[in-house]
């Protein structure tokens, strides 16, 4: 597997990527990603991606804020799940970060396979946003020095 810095010529296997989750899992609100989203999230936010031989197998999307980098998406492709992919990307993550800097993000409290990622790579439970989603349901808040 390689890391790397993703840029214009790489969103279309992001966005094929996300599109392999919604055939998958069908556009959960805990992953709801409607390409025009997705497209103008990827315009903003830094990309990175680990591959296995050419492949991307997954990518994680964050954008710097005062104090932390602030992770937008996580995704592994479904053929690609449970290889250790998502961890080491975001270990990379974690030492790519400017010291003192933190990591945030958000998850859906449905989404238990994120949140047990999240917490075996030391990132703790700091707050809620109840009915954040279009579901009603509540963002889990989660950050790592
Ligand atoms: C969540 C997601 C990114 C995990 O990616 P992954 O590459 O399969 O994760 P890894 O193989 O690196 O797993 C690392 C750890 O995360 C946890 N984990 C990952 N998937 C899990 C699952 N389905 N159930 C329980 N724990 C899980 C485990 O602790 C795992 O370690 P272990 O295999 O030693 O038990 C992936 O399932 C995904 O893309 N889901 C759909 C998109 C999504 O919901 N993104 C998050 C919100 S933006």
């Amino acid at each position: 597997m390689k890391i790397e810095s993703l840029y214009t010529p790489h969103k279309p296997a992001m966005r094929a990527l996300v599109e392999a989750i919604h055939q998958e899992q069908g556009m959960l609100p805990q992953f709801y990603w409607p390409m025009d989203m997705l497209g103008a999230e990827m315009a903003s936010a830094e990309a990175v991606g680990i591959f296995e031989g050419e492949e991307l197998a997954g990518f994680v999307l964050y954008r710097e804020v005062p104090g932390a980098w602030e992770i937008s998406l996580v995704a592994t492709h479904p053929k690609f799940r449970r290889r250790g992919f998502m961890e080491a990307l975001i270990k990379h993550l974690i030492a790519a970060k400017g010291q003192g800097l933190e990591l945030w993000l958000e998850v859906h409290e449905a989404n238990h396979s994120a949140q047990k990622l999240y917490e075996k790579l030391g990132f703790s439970l700091t707050g809620r946003r109840p009915r954040y989603y279009k579901d009603g349901a509540t963002a889990l808040l989660y950050s790592r020095p």
